[in-house]
C-alpha cells in the first residue's frame, strides 16, 4: 500500500502547487509566530517583536502608524547590511552568546559560565488607569534558570515611557550580575545628534550638541552621590537633523537614579543607534542569590516629532502629574539667610531677619547652614557636620524658640540640613567612625572638608531619618527643609557591607529608604533637593522633594541660560530660584529671573533702598497672583539667549486665556535690543488678547500700550515687541484674553 502511494506520480504543475501551499503555510506560520507587541502612546509607538527563535527585538520606534497591522511591514523597507547575530536590535541585549555589541545585561552564572541568552516566555499588559499602562515581558535563558522581566510603563497622553527590569534566577548558587541596564533602545534614522550637558559647581547644565559617530559615546557618573555634578543623566537625541524648538524628531532620556549611572549611545555598523541606560556597573558587580529579585531603576524617555519644545512640555506635564512630589500643589516663597549672614548669626540677628521676612512679604524664613555643633561648632565649613544639636552660643533657646518667634511675627520657619555628611571634626565622627565612608588603609580625602556617611548601613539610615523626624517632632509647625549634599564619594568603602561591590548601589537604595520613611510620616512638607549648587536632581529624587536648587550661581544673567536648559527637563514649579547679590543686574532683573520658577530671596532686606524694597514687596504680590500660570502653564521658549540678544520665554495657561512672558536683554553691546517682534506660541488664533507690562520698578512707566488688542493669529504670526533695551533690560508681560 505504502509502496503504491509512493509510486503515485505527481505532475510538475501539481508539485509547484504543493510547494506554494507549503510555502504559504510556513510563512503564515512565521507570521503567527512573529508576535508583535506594540507599546503605543497618543503619538508614538515602540514596537517589539518575538522572533521565530523567541528573541525579543525592537522593530520600530517613532511616530505611531494609523494601523498597527502595518508594523510588520517596516523591517522589509530597510536595506541595511546584514545582522550577524539576529539580535542587533534586541530589546535587552544579553552578553556572551551571539551578541557582538554593547550588552544590556552580562552575568557570571553560578557555575562560572559567562554566557547569557534571553528568549521570550510571556507578556502581560495591565491598564493601570485611563492613561497609564504597564507592560511586562518575561524572558528566560533556555539553558540556565535565569530570568529577566522587562517593564514598560507608558503614559498615553504625555508620550512618556518609564522602563526598568527585574532580574532573578534559581541557579544552584549565587550569580554575579556584571551589567544590569534599565533599558535598551534601538533607533533608526539617517543620522543622530546628541544634546548632552556638562558642568561643575556654579556652572551646571552647560549644553553641548554633536553628531554621533560610529562607536560608543558614554554619558556617566562615578561620583557616588551628588552624581550629576559633572554630567547629568538627561540628554536629547535628534534624528536626521538637530531638532529645533518647534521642528524635528527628538527623544529625551533620563535616568531615575541618584547615584552612578551609565548611558551608552552606540552607533552600530548598520548605522542604527542603540541606547543602553542604567546604573553604572563601574566597581559594582552584583552578587544575586537564588530567588532574590534585583530591580533596576527606571529609564525615562519621551519622543516628539515636533521639536524640543513639544517634548519638554510633555515631560513637564508628566512630571507634574505623576512624579514630582506635590506637582499640582502649591509652593512657599521664602527669605534665606545664607548669603546675608553665612555662618555668622545669633538669635538676635535671626529675630531681625524674621521681621524682615514678614516685611518683605514672603511665606517663610529659611535658616541655612551654621546653626548646630557644640564641641565642634559649625562656624565655618570645617567642623560640626553630623552634630545636629543647636549651637548653644548662637541659639541658646534652640530652634523651637525661633519657630515660635516666627509664628509671633506672622511668618513660618524652615531649616537647612545636610544629613548624609560628616566633618572629621565632629562628635559623630568620634563616636561612629565606622559610619563613615573611607578606606580603612588609606588617607582620608575630603570634598569641602567633609566625608559622606554610609547609608548602606541601616543604623546610619535610622540616624539620618532621626535628624528629620527629630526636627519635626520637636517643631510640628516647621514649614520646610532644605536638604543639602555637598560632597562626592571618595575612597568608596563601607565597613558595614560584606561585599564592597554592592556599595554604590546600596548607598542610593539606603538614601531612598530614608526618604521613603520620611514621606510616609510627612507626606507633603516641602523639601528642597540641594547639592552644593545643582548636581543632584533626577526624577527618582524628585518623588520625595517638592523642588530642587539648580545652582549656587544665582547671577541672573547666568540663570537665564541655566534655567533655560533645566526647563527642558524639569517644570518651573520645581526650580528654586533665589534673588541674591550675585551679578551686576538691578534688583528688578534679578527678581524677574527668579520669578520664572519658585521664587525666593537671599538678600539683606534691611540694606535695600526704599524703592528696591517697595519693588520687591510689590513683586511678591504680583508673583502670588500669577504663579499658577508659571507653575502649571505650558512653557514655550520664544527666543533663545544662545542665539539672540533677547531671551524670551512664555507660560500659557491650559485654557489659552492668560499667560506670562519673561523677556531679558542678554547681550550688553552697544545698541543691542529687541529689534524684531517676538512670535508667541501656544495661543488660540481666534481669541483676542491684550498685553500689559507688569512688575514695573517704582516710578517707571511702561513704554507699551496695554490697551491695544491683538488676535492670537497676529501674535503667533507677527509677534509682539516687548521693547527690551539697555534701559529696559528685563520686561515681564501679562497676556490676557479680552472678551
Ligand atoms: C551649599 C548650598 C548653599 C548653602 C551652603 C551652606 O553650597 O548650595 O545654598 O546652603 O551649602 O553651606
Amino acid at each position: 500500500m505504502i509502496n503504491r502511494m509512493n509510486s503515485i506520480k505527481i505532475s510538475k504543475a501539481g508539485r509547484l502547487f504543493i510547494l506554494l501551499i507549503l510555502l504559504q503555510l510556513t510563512s503564515s506560520n512565521l507570521y503567527a509566530q512573529n508576535l508583535l507587541i506594540p507599546i503605543e502612546t497618543i503619538h508614538n509607538a515602540l514596537v517589539l517583536q518575538v522572533e521565530n527563535n523567541k528573541d525579543l527585538n525592537i522593530v520600530y520606534f517613532g511616530k505611531k502608524l494609523a494601523s498597527s497591522t502595518e508594523y510588520n511591514k517596516i523591517a522589509a523597507m530597510y536595506k541595511q547590511t546584514g545582522d550577524y547575530t539576529g539580535q542587533l536590535n534586541s530589546a535587552y541585549t544579553p552578553a556572551g552568546s551571539r551578541n557582538l555589541v554593547e550588552p544590556a545585561v552580562a552575568v557570571t552564572h553560578a557555575d562560572g559560565n559567562n554566557s547569557l541568552d534571553l528568549r521570550y516566555l510571556s507578556h502581560t499588559n495591565n491598564k493601570l488607569n485611563e492613561n497609564v499602562s504597564l507592560l511586562s515581558i518575561r524572558l528566560k535563558d533556555p539553558v540556565y534558570n535565569f530570568e529577566v522581566t522587562l517593564f514598560y510603563k507608558s503614559y498615553f497622553k504625555e508620550d512618556v515611557i518609564e522602563q526598568w527590569t527585574e532580574i532573578k534566577h534559581t541557579e544552584k548558587g549565587s550569580v554575579v550580575l556584571q551589567k544590569f541596564a534599565s533599558a535598551n533602545l534601538h533607533l533608526k534614522a539617517g543620522s543622530f545628534y546628541l544634546n548632552q550637558y556638562h558642568g561643575d559647581w556654579a556652572k551646571e547644565m552647560q549644553p553641548e550638541e554633536s553628531k554621533l559617530s560610529h562607536g560608543i559615546k558614554t554619558l556617566d557618573s562615578k561620583l557616588g552621590t551628588r552624581a550629576n555634578l559633572f554630567q547629568p543623566s538627561v540628554f536629547m537625541i535628534s534624528m536626521d537633523k538637530p531638532a529645533t524648538e518647534d521642528e524635528g524628531s527628538v527623544l529625551y532620556g533620563a535616568m531615575e537614579w541618584s547615584g552612578n549611572f551609565k548611558i551608552d549611545l552606540e552607533l552600530d555598523y548598520q548605522d542604527n543607534l542603540r541606547i543602553i541606560a542604567g546604573m553604572n556597573n563601574y566597581a559594582s558587580p552584583y552578587t544575586l542569590k537564588p530567588n532574590e529579585i534585583f530591580s533596576t531603576p527606571a529609564f525615562l524617555y519621551t519622543f516628539s516629532t515636533s521639536g524640543k519644545g513639544d517634548a519638554s512640555r510633555k515631560l513637564q506635564s508628566w512630571a507634574r502629574n505623576y512624579k514630582l512630589l506635590d506637582g499640582k500643589g502649591t509652593r512657599l516663597t521664602l527669605l534665606n539667610n545664607w548669603e546675608a549672614t553665612y555662618f555668622d548669626f545669633n538669635e538676635q540677628k535671626l529675630a531681625e531677619l524674621l521681621k524682615d521676612t514678614k516685611k518683605l512679604g514672603v511665606d517663610f524664613f529659611l535658616l541655612d547652614d551654621g546653626w548646630f555643633g557644640n564641641k565642634y561648632p559649625r562656624n565655618d565649613d570645617h567642623a560640626g557636620l553630623g552634630d545636629w544639636q543647636e549651637n548653644k552660643k548662637k541659639l541658646p533657646n534652640g530652634i523651637s524658640s525661633l519657630v515660635k518667634e516666627a509664628q509671633n511675627v506672622g511668618t513660618k520657619f524652615g531649616i537647612w540640613i545636610e544629613p548624609e555628611m560628616v566633618n572629621p571634626k565632629s562628635e559623630l565622627y568620634e563616636k561612629h567612625p565606622d559610619w563613615v565612608i573611607k578606606q580603612p588603609k588609606r588617607d582620608e580625602y575630603y570634598f569641602r572638608n567633609q566625608l559622606v556617611l554610609d547609608l548602606s548601613n541601616p543604623k546610619v539610615q535610622d540616624f539620618v531619618y532621626g535628624i528629620v523626624d527629630g526636627l519635626f517632632t520637636k517643631n510640628p509647625t516647621l514649614a520646610y527643609i532644605k536638604w543639602d549634599c555637598n560632597a562626592v564619594i571618595y575612597n568608596a568603602y563601607s565597613s558595614h557591607l560584606k561585599n564592597q561591590s554592592h556599595f554604590y548601589i546600596e548607598y542610593v537604595k539606603g538614601l531612598y529608604k530614608v526618604l521613603e520613611k520620611i514621606r510616609a510620616k510627612y507626606p507633603k512638607v516641602p523639601m528642597m533637593l540641594c547639592s552644593g549648587g545643582g548636581g543632584r536632581v533626577d526624577y527618582a529624587a524628585l518623588q520625595y522633594f517638592t523642588e530642587f536648587w539648580p545652582s549656587d550661581n544665582t547671577d541672573p544673567l547666568e540663570r537665564v541660560f541655566m534655567q533655560w536648559e533645566y526647563s527642558y527637563f524639569y517644570p518651573a514649579i520645581s526650580s528654586s530660584n533665589h534673588v541674591t547679590d550675585w551679578g551686576k543686574q538691578p534688583i528688578k532683573f534679578r527678581t524677574d529671573v527668579a520669578m520664572m520658577g519658585k521664587l525666593g530671596f537671599d538678600i539683606v532686606v534691611s540694606k535695600l533702598g526704599e524703592n528696591d524694597l517697595k519693588f520687591c514687596q510689590e513683586a511678591i504680590k504680583t508673583y502670588d497672583a500669577v504663579k499658577p500660570i508659571i507653575w502649571q502653564g505650558d512653557q514655550y521658549r520664544l527666543s533663545d539667549p544662545k542665539e539672540n540678544s533677547v531671551a524670551s520665554i512664555a507660560y500659557i495657561n491650559e485654557a489659552k486665556s492668560a499667560g506670562i512672558i519673561f523677556n531679558y536683554l542678554v547681550n550688553y553691546r552697544y545698541g543691542a535690543k529687541s529689534t524684531q517682534p517676538i512670535r508667541l506660541k501656544g495661543l488660540d488664533p481666534n481669541k483676542k488678547y491684550t498685553i500689559k507690562e507688569i512688575n514695573l520698578y517704582p516710578g517707571t512707566n511702561s513704554s507699551l500700550d496695554g490697551a491695544k488688542g491683538y488676535s492670537g493669529d497676529f501674535l503667533m504670526k507677527i509677534g509682539f515687541n516687548p521693547d527690551v533695551n539697555s534701559g529696559r533690560s528685563s520686561v515681564i508681560l501679562k497676556i490676557e484674553e479680552s472678551k
